[in-house]
């Protein structure tokens, strides 16, 4: 099973086929990831999100992905954090199984991942670099055992999170 973590900018992974993005249910851009995204891309990522019709929360759709240097953009939208008790754990890790689902739909075989939720979205880091190892590994398992995938952290302090998170889950 091909799971890495790297520290960078989701924007510049040329060797992957898609990269994901953490978007909003409009999908029409915003700051964050999605905002640097859309920023690489040039504006007919948004022209192709605009006929979309938005995305629900942990939901995923699949546009090209124009100037960046990888060939499609997965848009999925995570949940935003409301102290737990509103089915945020589901909704994350139904992102990530969303994500994988559909990259195995359509014959891509490799996916780099942000660390969806954790930013404007307020996620726990811990918490959520946990589930996502974990839906990351199952959905893997379960439809895209050939899929490589790859984390691509911005900071050291979620990179560290999601070392842990993989470390721990390699020893399961
Ligand atoms: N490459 C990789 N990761 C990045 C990049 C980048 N270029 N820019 C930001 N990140 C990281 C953030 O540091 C954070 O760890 O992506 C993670 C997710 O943070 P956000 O982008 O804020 O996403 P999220 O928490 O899911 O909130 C989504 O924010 O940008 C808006 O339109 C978006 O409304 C939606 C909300």
């Amino acid at each position: 099973m091909s799971i890495e973590i790297v520290k960078g900018d989701l924007t510049r992974q040329g060797d992957v086929e898609a990269i994901v993005n953490a978007a909003n249910r409009s999908l029409l851009g915003g700051g964050g990831v999605d905002g640097a995204i859309h920023r690489a891309a040039g504006p007919e990522l948004l022209a192709e999100c605009r006929t979309l019709n938005g995305c629900a929360t942990g939901e995923a759709k699949l546009t090209g992905a124009y100037r960046l240097p990888c060939r499609y953009v997965i848009h999925t939208v995570g949940p935003i954090w409301q102290g737990g008790g509103h089915g945020e754990a589901e909704l994350l890790a139904k992102c990530y199984q969303s994500c994988i689902r559909l990259a195995s739909e359509h014959g891509i075989p490799s996916v780099a991942f942000p660390s969806i939720s954790t930013g404007a979205y307020r996620y726990p880091l811990e918490q959520a670099a946990a589930i996502a190892v974990g839906a990351v590994k199952d959905a893997m398992a379960q439809c895209a055992p050939e899929l490589k995938v790859r984390f691509v952290l911005f900071d050291d302090r979620t990179y560290d999170a999601y070392r842990r998170a993989l470390d721990s889950c390699r020893k399961d």
